[in-house]
């Protein structure tokens, strides 16, 4: 037997938990009906709708003749009520198909409707003390850490590894403590924040614990790339003033005071004439600056351009002539501040 094994099973029989309601039953339908209810709940506040349930509900054959309004009231406040319907549905299987006998083949349980690979791993290794190995979240978490596996476990290069890697480590034997005693460590010790590493039984051997790389495992999923956007921004300068434009009230910085933008198809010179009546003398361009949105990157390209002429006496809307501590001062965004402060200390 794995090392590792050993010590699971050695730990759970000692520490782990024994008296749940669903612990201590070879009642392959009982023990069916908990690992549903288990499934995206925490064991607290599955207890009681378990007691209930199962008081209602005691055979298959008692669920599969139910009404699925009644299962639905059974299950109302547990929440991802598609498992219900799933339960329900099974149940019927049982009775048509499998002479209303739970299937012991592990291809028959997972034929099942809600049951996956590792929700039937467990009912086959608590009703049936089959040896085949569960991998949900908090095992994942447990095998990240104590193998320093690196990678967000969920992504399929990752979970297969994984999956290779929990049958190798499985027992032949104890496969009733040693399955709850992987449930038991990953909702008891090695917890997403604060694991209890010093009293852990695999504290020896856990690789990310000798690394101190705990906290770092495993691999949050990745967060999805914000797309980069592009634009230049405006400096149009007549002596010590700059001019700001003010913006639209909806949309990024809505209502603030801005540098005007462009698009990069644009001239820069070509557009202060039509849009502002300034003929101006385009600058050397200042470094290229990156600001992060929540949903986007946007690299700005500041153009200071020195206004030569101005076409008539009449105000631009929306604009106005400030000097750069003034502008500084003003309700401007962050990036628009930065390049005002690198322009006033040029
Ligand atoms: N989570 C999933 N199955 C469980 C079980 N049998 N005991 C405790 N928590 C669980
Ligand atoms: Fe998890 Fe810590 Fe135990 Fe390693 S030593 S398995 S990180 S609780």
């Amino acid at each position: 037997m794995s090392d590792f094994a050993h010590r699971i099973i050695n730990w759970q029989k000692q520490h782990g938990r024994h008296d749940l309601p669903w612990q201590n039953t070879r009642n392959p339908y009982a023990i069916w009906v908990s690992e549903i209810m288990l499934q995206q709940t925490q064991v607290s506040a599955v207890i009681d709708y378990y007691q209930r349930f199962m008081t209602r509900f005691p055979t298959i054959q008692t669920l599969a003749a139910a009404e699925q309004e009644e299962v639905m009231q059974y299950w109302s406040g547990l929440g991802y009520y598609s498992r219900a319907r799933y339960l329900h549905h099974a149940a019927q299987t049982i009775v048509d198909e499998f002479n209303g006998e739970f299937p012991q083949d592990f291809i028959a349980i997972q034929s099942l409707s809600g049951i996956g690979r590792s929700t039937a791993a467990a009912i086959a290794a608590f009703a049936f003390h089959q040896v085949h190995t569960i991998l949900d979240g908090n095992v994942k978490r447990v095998l990240a850490r104590h193998f320093a596996i690196e990678g967000w476990p969920s992504s399929p290069k990752i979970e297969k590894a994984m999956w290779l890697l929990a049958e190798s480590l499985l027992p032949k034997t104890d496969m009733v403590a040693y399955t709850q005693g992987l449930m038991d460590l990953g909702a008891t010790l090695c917890t997403r924040s604060k694991p209890k590493c010093s009293t852990c039984p695999l504290n020896t051997t856990c690789l990310a614990y000798a690394q101190q790389r705990v906290h770092l495992l495993p691999t949050p999923k990745p967060k999805k790339i914000s797309p980069q956007k592009y634009t230049t921004m405006l400096i149009l300068q007549r002596g010590q003033e700059v001019m700001l434009e003010k913006r639209p009230s909806k949309g990024i910085w809505g209502g603030l005071w801005s540098l005007p933008e462009i698009d990069m198809q644009s001239i820069a010179t070509e557009l202060a004439q039509t849009r502002f009546g300034l003929t101006v003398e385009a600058q050397e361009p200042l470094p290229l600056l990156q600001h992060a949105f929540t949903h986007f990157k946007l690299e700005i390209l500041p153009q200071p351009l020195e206004v030569v002429s101005k076409l008539s006496q009449t105000s631009i809307p929306n604009t106005i002539w400030l000097s750069i501590e003034d502008a500084i001062g003003a309700a401007i965004p962050t990036p628009v501040r930065k390049i005002l402060i690198s322009l006033r200390n040029a």
